[in-house]
């Protein structure tokens, strides 16, 4: 018996069912989705271009390997953890290209960490050496994004203010490189206080 039209069906269906359902599905589900403009503001907001450089330095660093940057319910409340207010849902990455999600929890989600109460001057200290700001942290140091210059004439307004134990030799000073400004730029963005209708923050719906 010739098998041929048996073994082509087959696949066929086996082929049909698995692009109806890993390729088309997911487009119907989330493919046409496009930001809300409400009040004049759009959600979810634009980060100025300086945050977008230092996006591609959050790219190039890695930093996707330990960080992730979505707010969970499913395993533990990140909510109880004051990571985020709401649950991300899939329209709050809608223009980010990469979505740099991750998937790996070494340390904290930083879908929110612009809200936190982090000045630039914190994160600047925190990327020099974590162990200034978070003793004990195993996150790398990237000093390598900061120069360590002689001062001439006036020190810069830019200089880290280091603490005891960290000081660099007598007459030198440590100034951030446009990379480090713009993936401080980036943290400071990473804000996700607005609402969306499909997800509404819990004191709305008053959890
Ligand atoms: C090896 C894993 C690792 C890598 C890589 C890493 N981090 Fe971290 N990060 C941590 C850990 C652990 C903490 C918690 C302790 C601390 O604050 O240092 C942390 C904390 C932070 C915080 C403070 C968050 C908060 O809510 O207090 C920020 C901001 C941050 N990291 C940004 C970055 C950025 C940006 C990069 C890339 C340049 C990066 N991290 C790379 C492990 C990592």
């Amino acid at each position: 018996m010739n098998r041929g039209p048996f073994i082509f069906v087959g696949l066929f269906i086996v082929l049909a069912f698995s692009w109806a359902n890993l390729v088309n599905r997911p487009i119907q589900q989330s493919g046409q989705l496009s930001a809300i403009y409400d009040d004049s503001e759009r959600k979810p907001r634009i980060a100025p271009g300086a945050a977008d450089q230092g996006k591609l330095v959050y790219q190039q660093m890695g930093c996707v390997s330990c960080h992730t940057q979505q707010t969970r319910l499913t395993v533990g409340s990140d909510i109880d953890r004051a990571w985020g207010i709401r649950q991300s849902v899939a329209r709050d990455y809608v223009g980010q290209y990469p979505a740099l999600i991750g998937d790996r929890r070494i340390g904290p989600d930083l879908s929110n960490v612009g809200a936190k109460e982090l000045d630039s001057e914190w994160h600047h200290l925190h990327f020099y050496n974590s162990q200034i700001t978070s003793a004990g942290s195993n996150m790398p140091s990237y000093s390598f994004l900061y120069d360590v210059r002689p001062v001439i004439g006036q020190p810069s307004d830019r200089a880290l203010d280091l603490p005891e134990g960290y000081e660099v030799d007598p007459g030198y000073e440590v100034v951030p490189t446009r990379r480090a400004e713009a993936l401080v730029a980036y943290m400071l963005s990473l804000k996700v206080d607005y609402d969306l209708p499909e997800a509404p923050s819990p004191e709305k719906i008053g959890l």
